[in-house]
């Protein structure tokens, strides 16, 4: 402890020790999670929010991530909570840092996943209820979406690790084909990140898993 002592402001500390807004919202409006591709670590972000008014009601958060990654994520869900989408899209990750008073330079980008996480879920929740214009649905776009998705046993992202052996789009259908095992012991957290993250977009009609093996044991190789 007394490395974060030396590391860390008193602020900091505090909201590691004890963290606002922990926790889960089972029936939020948009939850999201979200990787550091600087490290690796992730957070998942839930928001409750006003349809007419578009305040963020409510707002929580888990945290994969270090004790600054826990303090700015938690200071970031204070600072939002009550804001409208608009005047939250506006926080930075210097606004956040400069909440807890300093942040150590190699300790940034733990404040730049909580404003990512932030930025992504007002995105995802504008997306799905159509406030945006959600770009076409190709396998770029799909491809870009998966990229945000981390393989926690690499801690990096996905499509970058290999994991995503093929993606097909026709009319609205998205087929993804996935480079794992039916045993592997992250299929189902990877699966129901990609369903979390396209089903609900106006233009995805369906999406459909595949896992390389099976697709083998059915005759078709990609
Ligand atoms: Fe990964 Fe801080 S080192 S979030």
């Amino acid at each position: 402890m007394s490395f974060y002592k030396h590391m860390y402001s008193p602020k900091l500390l505090e909201l590691f020790r004890n963290p606002k807004n922990v926790g889960e919202i089972p029936d939020a409006d948009v939850k999201v999670t979200e990787g550091s591709l600087a490290c690796g670590d992730m957070i998942t972000i839930f928001m409750k929010i006003d349809e007419k008014t578009r305040r963020i009601e409510d707002i929580k958060f888990l945290s994969y991530g270090c004790a600054a990654n826990i303090a700015t994520t938690s200071i970031m869900t204070e600072m939002v909570k009550g804001k409208t989408l608009e005047e939250a899209k506006r926080l930075t990750f210097k606004d956040v840092a400069e909440a807890l008073g300093e942040l150590p330079p190699v300790k940034m980008h733990c404040a730049v996943l909580s404003i990512d996480g932030l930025r992504s879920a007002i995105r995802k929740y504008e997306e799905e209820r159509g406030l945006i214009e959600v770009p076409e649905l190709d396998e770029s776009f799909v491809r870009s979406r998966l990229r945000r998705i981390m393989n926690p046993k690499a801690g990096r992202d996905i499509v970058s690790t290999g994991i995503v052996e093929s993606i097909r789009v026709d009319n609205g259908k998205v087929e993804i084909t996935l480079n794992l095992s039916e045993d592997d012991e992250f299929k189902d957290y990877l699966e129901e990140e990609i369903h979390e993250r396209l089903d609900r977009l106006p233009n995805v009609k369906e999406v459909k898993i595949n896992l390389v093996e099976s697709v083998k044991k059915d005759g078709y190789d990609p």
